[in-house]
């Protein structure tokens, strides 16, 4: 029985969602390292002939898919989408995410809010039973960090999560800055066992542009795992 690398799970996942694609659509682009496959077999599709526009969740998107060829617009531009396909951090049975490991959080959930679908691409590492193994990022405003943090961390120990909150620091060790010029934080908090009470929570505080939680959001899931495809919810 083949078992497949990580890398090939995340481009068979993409491969799976390129059949949701046809002629005349209007397509967000995921960002990561899943989304990427994603974006390179669509504009393999493009260069035969489909014809789709594109709005890309962030800076590096932008740049894949206008090296690729693609139609690439602004979400000014095509302000509702038919579909998007994006990776995510966790994902867990009830099509909850946790995203922003790249940092294009704020993007990603405003490109996936203004599409009738978005759908999750995967490979089976991401499936968790609980969120929270991964920290979640939340991206802030830089002005007033200190008490915003401070605010996270209040909220949070109200519903018993408790964990360090660091400023994500680029490769270069340099505070990290997102397409909006914001920073994140991430808050590693272990099981959120209840992310819809969390949400609402870091929803309140006033420092917070968007966090990573995605709820309500994603239609559907295709996981990849050792040698099959798992659906979750729904593709259409
Ligand atoms: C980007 O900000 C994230 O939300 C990505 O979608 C997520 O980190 C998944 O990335 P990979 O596909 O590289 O794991």
């Amino acid at each position: 029985m083949p078992v497949h690398t990580q890398d090939a799970q995340k481009q068979m996942a993409a491969a799976r969602a390129l059949e949701l694609v046809s002629s005349g659509m209007k397509v967000g682009l995921g960002t990561g390292s899943t989304a990427a496959y994603f974006v390179d077999l669509l504009a393999e599709r493009a260069r035969s002939g489909l014809d789709i526009i594109c709005v890309p969740t962030s800076e590096a998107t932008r740049e894949r898919a206008t090296r690729a060829g693609l139609h690439v617009a602004t979400l000014d531009e095509v302000p509702r989408l038919d579909l998007t396909v994006d990776g995510a951090d966790e994902v867990d049975h009830e099509l909850r995410l946790i995203k922003g490991g790249g940092g294009a959080l704020l993007r990603e959930k405003i490109v996936a809010y203004a599409s009738a679908r978005m759908v999750v691409i995967a490979d089976r590492s991401k499936l968790v039973k609980t969120l929270g193994a991964f920290p979640l990022p939340i991206e802030v405003v830089p002005f007033g960090l200190a008490a915003t943090r401070i605010a996270i961390e209040a909220e949070a120990a109200r519903l018993g999560l408790v964990g360090r909150i660091e400023l994500r620091k680029d490769n270069s060790g340099q505070v990290f800055h997102t397409d909006s010029g914001n920073f994140i934080l991430d808050a590693a908090f272990g099981a959120i066992l209840d992310p819809v009470a969390l949400s609402s929570r870091l929803g309140d505080i006033p420092g917070i542009v968007e966090h990573g939680l995605f709820i309500g959001i994603a239609r559907g899931a295709i996981i990849a795992g050792g040698d099959d495809l798992a659906i979750l919810g729904s593709l259409d």
